[in-house]
């Protein structure tokens, strides 16, 4: 089925000038962008957009790291997007993800991990939806 996923290139993304480099490894894993924005993130918005994962232990950190410089949302379609995205991109804490995997090529740790993914197609619909109007997805 065609899904929808949502890739933030995250701020250690950007500050690495990591973003042509993921993006490339994106285009060749063959997902459609749809659209592509840069932006910084307010606490709030980052803290939203994070919700679930509200008082956990690394909240925190992840709400303060997401803001500490600008991101890159891209939204991606493509058959089976979520799961082909996160087998491309690798766990969540690059020392467990694959050889080759977007994470363990290019992720210091578990917090500061590069990118983010959705986890279902019906978050990312929502999530891609947080960032970009209907309008903006071409
Ligand atoms: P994401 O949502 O960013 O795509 O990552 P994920 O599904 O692989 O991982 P998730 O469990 O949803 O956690 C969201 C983000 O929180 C940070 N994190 N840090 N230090 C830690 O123990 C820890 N655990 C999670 C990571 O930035 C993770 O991507
Ligand atoms: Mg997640």
């Amino acid at each position: 089925m065609v899904e929808r996923t949502l890739c933030i290139m995250k701020p250690d993304c950007v500050r690495k000038n990591l973003q042509g480099e993921v993006l490339a490894r994106i285009q060749k894993a063959g997902f459609t962008v749809l659209g592509m924005k840069q932006l910084r993130l307010t606490l709030e918005e980052a803290g939203a957009f994070y919700a679930v994962h509200k008082g956990r232990p690394f909240y925190d950190g992840l709400v303060e790291f997401m803001t500490s410089g600008p991101c890159v949302p891209v939204a991606l379609e493509k058959e089976n997007a979520v799961a082909d995205y996160r087998t491309l991109i690798g766990a969540t804490d690059p020392k467990d993800a694959a050889e080759g995997t977007v994470r363990k090529l290019y992720a210091d740790n578990k917090g500061e991990n590069i990118v983010h993914g959705s986890d279902s197609a019906e978050n990312g619909k929502i999530e891609i939806a947080f960032f970009f109007a209907e309008s903006e997805l071409i």
